[in-house]
């Protein structure tokens, strides 16, 4: 039952539940008319610490297109956290007015202390470098979507897997599925860090590697999921300026690659996939853009228990 639930973190449903949810995902991407009132007279609060594009507006059109209505901040300071007001203040507050929030916030653990502070369902739109529940949703929902399946698969997570929350999420959904394998590629400076190895990986008996080198592994991949390297959890930028361009995917790279290998991209890219990779009937990364608002969709209406 995911009926007034919170979603802070990937392990917060169950791989049964997960399906409940894709499987609303599917009916509305086939039929989403028979879906466009099953929020009406909802309301969805969007606080957004920090910048987004994907997630607030994927987020806020899931809600409009269920027949509800959306409300919330993009930029703190024009909301009463430039006062000081705490996140439990401002969550309760929030709760007064509306059904469901989606909270994005810079530091880890924010948005779970929102829910503990609520009855009412928070969504983790993404905290700091930890987690990012939704994306992996949107992640999981494209490739079940194309592959048929979330078993027997190798893949690839390249660039920034320190600060990379959308990786981390990934890695603990995914890791409670048959026969998966992670191939970690990044700079030694930007490795996973110990505990998702430790606490995920190791703990599970999951297969992984690290390596530096994309080219030595992409042939090996079902799915390549390239992340940005992340400018905004750096303390040095000279440190961010060094690495940044550490993997940049272009056709040469991918000539390598199998046939059927899904490159992944949570979004905003920087430089790390060249646009030329964009025409490549392998790039998927805005078609699961588009697969994120279908995920939100669903997610949105069984935390409210509209169906
Ligand atoms: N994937 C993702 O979280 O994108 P935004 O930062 O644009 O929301």
């Amino acid at each position: 039952m995911l009926k007034g639930r919170s979603l802070i973190d990937p392990m917060d449903f169950t791989i049964y539940e997960l399906d409940e949810i894709f499987n609303l995902a599917d009916q509305i991407i086939a039929n989403p008319q028979e879906f466009s009132h099953l929020c009406d007279g909802k309301i969805l609060a969007t606080l957004f610490y920090e910048p987004s594009t994907r997630t607030r507006f994927s987020f806020e059109a899931a809600m409009l297109r269920l027949g509800g209505q959306v409300l919330g901040f993009s930029e703190p300071n024009s909301s009463s956290t430039a006062k000081g007001e705490s996140i439990k203040d401002t969550i309760r507050t929030i709760a007064c007015y509306a059904d469901i929030a989606a909270m994005r916030h810079p530091k880890e653990g924010a948005p779970k202390i929102a829910a503990l502070s609520t009855d009412m369902p928070v969504i983790n739109a993404g905290d700091g470098g930890h987690q990012h529940p939704t994306q992996t949703l949107t992640d999981l929902l494209t490739i079940r979507s194309v592959k048929g399946s979330l078993s027997n698969l190798t893949i690839g997570a390249c660039g920034d897997l320190k600060f990379g929350r959308t990786v981390h999420s990934l890695i603990k959904a995914m890791s409670r599925y048959e026969n998966v394998k992670f191939v970690l590629i990044s700079p030694k400076e930007l490795k996973t860090p110990d505990y998702i190895k430790k606490e995920v990986l190791k703990k599970n008996n999951i297969e992984f590697v690290e390596v530096e080198k994309m080219e030595d592994v992409i042939g090996s991949l079902d799915i390549l999921y390239m992340t940005r390297v992340q400018k905004e959890r750096f303390f040095n930028e000279d440190e961010y300026i060094r690495l940044k361009d550490s993997y940049i995917l272009n056709e040469d790279k991918i000539s390598l690659a199998k046939e059927d290998m899904m490159i992944l991209h949570p979004l905003p890219r920087v430089n790390e996939i060249s646009y030329e990779v964009d025409d490549d009937p392998r790039a998927y990364y805005f078609k699961q853009a588009k697969y994120g608002m279908y995920a939100r969709m669903a997610l949105i209406a069984k935390l409210l228990g509209v169906i």
